[in-house]
């Protein structure tokens, strides 16, 4: 049992059931408000069409290159698709270097080009036509399946000329521009997309996808009648599209202010898109870590942590002076550890604090203290799923997942369900599945089922 004075400290993390419902009821209005034209303005929520609308079969046969850029690393893979349900993939990570990221725009694609250039080469592919799929994760309008204006960028990107533009055009022109490979850019999608495609493919109930990882996302499979924004061509055609939700704007018009923290509002003030994305701010990967720290300075400075140990200054001194030291799996390894060796727990505060001996009482309150902070995240995106799963038709939904936090994280999964049992309606059956590479696969996916399509 935690002392009161770190329960206390908590408290504010701890989201009543009353809490819950308010900000679910918020979500759902949101949602709604989005998806209408006279309202889209308003909403944080965008709910953007992405005119994905069929969802794979499984007998999707071909080789297509996937591109995945949404996080610190990108991905180039070659994937062949076999039919029945059967796909093999060979891919290559490249780290984002840090200047790229929020450097010229020109500069990021023509890398991106180069890595292209060099997997197609090395997979002796460089005279063969391959399509692509590229999966963007970032918020886009889409205009068609091949083209997506982004609209601003999140998780700590920031290059100049490229808000406003068209980024499968972008990288048209990068790969035109060195001329040495035969690809053609014939989809575009968001990381959620992919998930909820290369879900799809072994399960045909999946109707959400899901990521919780560097940043937090969802889209659903909505009826076209309800997707004002949507092209009418494109509405005549199907019944169904996919709504890329960009959920992680959630909060932007003051909605979860009553539930925010004074961490909240300092991870928020440091950040380089101030008042944006307060609800991805409060559950990815990016900042759980970094609230975490700040909870761990306040615990400090108000001597409720770590009383005994003999070298607290420097201990106050490195949390101060080192923003972003405690990461995201930390949260993971420390909530993973059992009472009363704590090994990984002691190692983390060994390795960045420098403290050699932490005592079994202040390992149960830094436990605790991430507990606190995963357990709220998952329960807001455990809000944000069951109030996309109630307004599905369907008795059954399943929903595909996918992202760093989900899959590291110790209990994030059950956090969610317990959540959901209590959210989602009675009449109404959930399942969660895990996706398979969604950002590759979902991206070849897309590029296959649109090739079907024409
Ligand atoms: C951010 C992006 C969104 C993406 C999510 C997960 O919220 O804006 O497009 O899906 O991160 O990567």
């Amino acid at each position: 049992m935690v002392d009161v004075e770190i329960r206390e400290l908590m408290q504010p993390f701890v989201l009543s059931d009353y809490q819950v419902q308010e900000v679910y009821s918020r979500f759902c209005n949101e949602t709604a408000k989005g998806l209408r034209r006279s309202t889209h303005e308003q909403a944080s929520t965008k709910c953007f069409p992405t005119y994905v609308q069929d969802l794979p079969t499984g007998d999707e046969m071909g080789k297509y290159l996937a591109l995945d850029l949404g996080g610190t690393n990108f991905r180039v893979l070659l994937v062949t698709l076999k039919g029945h349900h059967d796909a093999t993939v060979e891919s290559q990570i490249y780290p984002v270097p840090k200047n790229l990221m929020t450097g010229p725009g020109v500069e990021l694609f023509d890398h991106i080009a180069e890595c292209l250039a060099k997997f197609v080469a090395k997979h002796d592919m460089d005279k063969a036509y391959l399509p692509l799929g590229f999966t963007f994760s970032f918020p886009c309008v889409q205009l068609g399946l091949k083209e997506a204006m982004l609209t601003r960028w999140t998780k700590g990107f920031s290059c100049p000329g490229v808000e406003g533009h068209d980024v499968g055009q972008m990288l048209h022109d990068a790969i035109q521009r060195r001329g040495d490979a035969e690809i053609a850019v014939v989809a575009l999608l968001n990381d959620t997309t992919g998930t909820l495609m290369s879900c799809a493919h072994r399960n045909p109930e999946c109707r959400v996808g899901v990521i919780v990882g560097t940043g937090c996302n969802a889209c659903y499979v909505e009826q076209v009648e309800n997707v004002e924004l949507l092209d009418p061509n494109f509405k005549r055609s199907r019944s169904q599209v996919i709504v890329n939700v960009e959920w992680g704007a959630f909060g932007e018009n003051g909605q979860l202010d009553f539930v925010r923290t004074d961490y909240d509002r300092e991870v928020d003030r440091k950040s380089i898109n101030r008042s944006e994305q307060l609800f991805e701010k409060m559950t990815a990967g990016m900042y759980l870590g970094e609230l975490v720290r700040l909870v761990l300075l306040r615990a400090l400075e108000r001597n409720k942590i770590f009383k005994l140990c003999p070298k607290r200054a420097a201990f106050v001194a490195v949390l101060q002076n080192n923003v972003d030291i405690f990461e995201t799996k930390h949260i993971s390894e420390i909530e993973e550890d059992s009472f009363p060796e704590f090994a990984s727990t002691r190692r983390i505060v060994k390795e960045l604090f420098g403290l050699d001996k932490a005592s079994v009482e202040d390992c149960q309150k830094l436990k605790y203290i991430c507990e606190c902070v995963a357990r709220r995240a998952a329960t807001l995106v455990a809000i944000g799923i069951s109030g996309l799963i109630n307004k599905i038709p369907d008795r059954k939904v399943v929903v595909g997942m996918d992202g760093s936090v989900y899959r590291l994280h110790p209990k994030f999964d059950s956090y969610i369900r317990e959540m959901m049992q209590k959210l989602v309606k009675p009449d109404k059956e959930f399942d969660i599945m895990l996706s398979e590479d969604g950002s590759g696969r979902g991206a070849a996916l897309v590029a296959a089922v649109a090739s079907k399509s024409t």
